[in-house]
C-alpha cells in the first residue's frame, strides 16, 4: 500500500532551530542556565526520539538533570504498547504535582505514543492540569514551536491530530552514550497485528532515504560509535514505500562498506518479511552482528491467525532453520504474548513446545494487554488474569532455563566483545556485549570502554556471562 510521504522541508527544521535560539534568549535572560529533564518510557524508537528532544533542548541552551525538582522543563516521552507502561506514566506525571508546587514556572510536556490516543490526551486535559504541553510522535519535529507557544501564550497546548506520519531530517540528536547509537531507518507500521496499538499511534511505514541513513551512519562512525542499531518497527520492509531499489539487505551492505571497526545491529524484524537474502547478507557482511530479534508472539496457528501475524508456526520454524543455516552462531531472541484473547491451555502448550524446539537465547514475555481501538480488544476473552499468570510463569521458567543453558555453553570459550560501560559494581566493573549481543561482565580498566577486546568466559547465568580480559585486539 503506497501513500503520499510527508517530508518536512529543511527550511521548516531550520525555522525550529531558530525558534530554539529565541527560546535560548528568553530563558537565559536572567543569566542562569536552565535545566531540562527528559523521561523516556518504552522501546528504542522512543529512546531515539528522546535524543532528538534533548538535541532541541540543548539548542535552547538547556543543561540536563535527572532530578525533577531541579528541572525547569520536564518532557515525559510515553509508551502505549501495554497498560502497565501507561499506568507508570500517569503515576509519575501525577507525582509532578509536588515539583510544580515547589516551582510554579516549571514547564511540563507529555509526548509520544500514549498521548497520540484520543482518550489519553483527553485524560491528561481533564485530570492533569499541571501538564502544559501534549504532543504526539508526528509533532516531535516542531517541539520548539509548540514550547514557544506555551511560553508566549501562557496557555496549554495539545497537538495530537490524527496523521499518517511524517519524515523529518536534520533534527539535532543529543545521544546518550559514546559507544552505542540508535539510528532510525524507518517509522511507523503497516502490519496491524490485532493486539497492537503501534500502527494507530505511529502511522504508516515511512522509510528514510538510503543516502540520509548512510550519511548518518558515517557521522556516527567518525564520532567514534562502535555499535550502531538500525531501528524500525519492521526493518525487513525497509524501502518498500520508496521504490528506490534498495531493500533492507541492500542497506546493510551499504553501511557495511563504511570504513571502520564497528558493529551493525537492527531491530525489530517481522518474520513474514525476513528473507533468505537478509540472512545471506548478514552472513556475508563482516560488520553485521549475528543476532536477530524475531518476535514469534505465539506457537499456535489459530492464535497466530487471530493475531494477524501472516505466518504459521511451520513458516516461522523454516525461517529460523534458514537463518541458522547461513549463521550457525546466530543469537536468536524473541517476543511472546501470553493470554491473547481465547488462548487455551492447549494453544499455550504449543508456545512452550515451539520455544523448546527453537531454544531462543533470550525471550521477552508479556501478558496480553487490551488496547483501546484494536480488533483484539473486542474478541471474547473468557480466561482470568490468574489463568494467564500461570501460563506466564511457566513460560518465564522455561525462558530462564534455556537462557542459562545457552550461557553455560559459552563457558571456556573466547569471545570478541565490545566494552560499552561500567556496571557501578565493585566486582565485575565493566559491561560488554558479544557479537550476538549477550551481556558480559568483566574486570578491567575503564580505558577499555569503546574497545573491542578478547574475553575468556568463566561463568554465566540466565542473565549474563562473566569473563576475564584475554588480550587486547581493538
Ligand atoms: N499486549 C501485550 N504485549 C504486547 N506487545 C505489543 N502489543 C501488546 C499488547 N497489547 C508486545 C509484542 C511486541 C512487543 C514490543 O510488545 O510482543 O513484539
Ligand atoms: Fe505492532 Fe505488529 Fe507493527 Fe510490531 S509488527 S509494531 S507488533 S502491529
Amino acid at each position: 500500500m503506497k501513500y503520499e510521504r510527508t517530508c518536512i522541508p529543511q527550511e521548516e527544521i531550520d525555522r525550529q532551530l531558530s525558534i530554539c535560539h529565541d527560546i535560548f534568549d528568553r530563558i537565559t535572560a536572567d543569566g542562569r542556565r536552565p535545566l531540562a529533564m527528559v523521561d523516556t518510557y518504552g522501546c528504542q524508537q522512543n529512546e531515539a526520539d528522546s535524543e532528538k528532544l534533548r538535541g532541541y533542548l540543548a539548542e535552547m541552551g538547556c543543561g540536563f538533570t535527572g532530578d525533577e525538582y531541579q528541572a525547569d522543563i520536564i518532557v515525559v516521552n510515553t509508551c502505549a504498547v501495554r497498560e502497565h507502561a501507561e499506568m507508570r506514566v500517569l503515576g509519575n506525571v501525577g507525582a509532578l504535582n509536588h515539583t510544580k508546587k515547589a516551582r510554579p514556572d516549571q514547564l511540563i510536556a507529555v509526548c509520544g505514543c500514549m498521548v497520540q490516543q484520543e482518550h489519553m490526551a483527553e485524560k491528561i486535559k481533564k485530570s492533569y492540569p499541571i501538564v502544559n504541553l501534549v504532543f504526539g510522535p508526528h509533532e516531535l519535529w516542531r517541539f520548539p514551536e509548540l514550547l514557544l507557544q506555551v511560553m508566549e501564550k501562557r496557555r496549554r497546548i495539545f497537538a495530537t491530530e490524527k496523521n499518517a506520519g511524517v519524515v523529518a531530517e536534520g533534527i539535532p540528536s543529543k545521544r546518550d552514550g559514546s559507544v552505542k547509537a540508535w539510528l532510525s531507518i524507518m517509522y511507523g507500521c503497516n502490519n496491524f497485528c490485532t493486539y497492537c496499538v503501534v500502527p494507530y499511534v505511529r502511522g504508516r511505514e515511512r522509510s528514510r532515504l538510503p543516502e540520509d541513513i548512510v550519511r548518518e551512519a558515517r557521522e556516527l562512525v567518525a564520532a567514534g560509535y562502535r555499535d550502531i542499531t538500525l531501528l524500525g518497527q519492521n526493518v525487513n520492509s525497509y524501502g518498500k514505500d520508496l521504490d528506490c531499489g534498495v531493500d533492507f539487505a541492500d542497506l546493510i551492505r551499504m553501511i557495511n562498506e563504511i570504513p571502520g571497526d564497528f558493529l551493525i545491529r537492527f531491530m525489530t524484524s517481522h518474520p513474514k518479511d525476513a528473507s533468505e537474502k537478509l540472512f545471506q547478507t548478514m552472513a556475508a557482511c563482516e560488520k553485521c552482528a549475528h543476532h536477530i530479534h524475531l518476535p514469534v508472539q505465539a506457537g499456535s496457528n489459530r492464535i497466530l491467525r487471530a493475531m494477524n501475524r501472516s505466518y504459521t508456526r511451520e513458516k516461522y520454524l523454516e525461517k529460523v532453520a534458514a537463518a541458522r543455516k547461513w549463521m550457525p552462531d546466530l543469537v536468536l531472541t524473541t517476543d511472546i504474548i501470553v493470554g491473547f484473547p481465547g488462548e487455551t491451555d492447549e494453544e499455550f502448550a504449543e508456545t512452550l513446545s515451539l520455544c523448546e524446539e527453537v531454544r531462543f537465547d533470550a525471550m521477552f514475555t508479556f501478558i496480553y494487554s487490551k488496547r483501546v481501538g484494536t480488533p483484539a480488544a473486542s474478541m471474547p476473552d473468557p480466561y482470568t488474569r490468574a489463568d494467564k499468570q500461570k501460563h506466564f510463569d511457566a513460560l518465564t521458567e522455561l525462558a530462564n532455563r534455556i537462557s542459562a543453558e545457552k550461557h553455560a555453553a559459552y563457558i571456556g570459550t573466547r569471545q570478541r566483545v565490545l566494552v560499552d560501560g561500567e556496571t557501578g559494581r565493585e566486582e565485575y566493573k565493566l559491561s560488554a556485549r558479544t557479537n550476538g549481543g549477550r551481556l558480559v561482565h568483566l574486570n578491567g580498566s575503564s580505558d577499555l570502554i569503546g574497545k573491542f577486546i578478547a574475553v575468556d568466559i568463566v561463568s554465566g547465568n540466565t542473565w549474563a556471562l562473566y569473563g576475564k580480559v584475554a588480550e587486547q585486539d581493538g
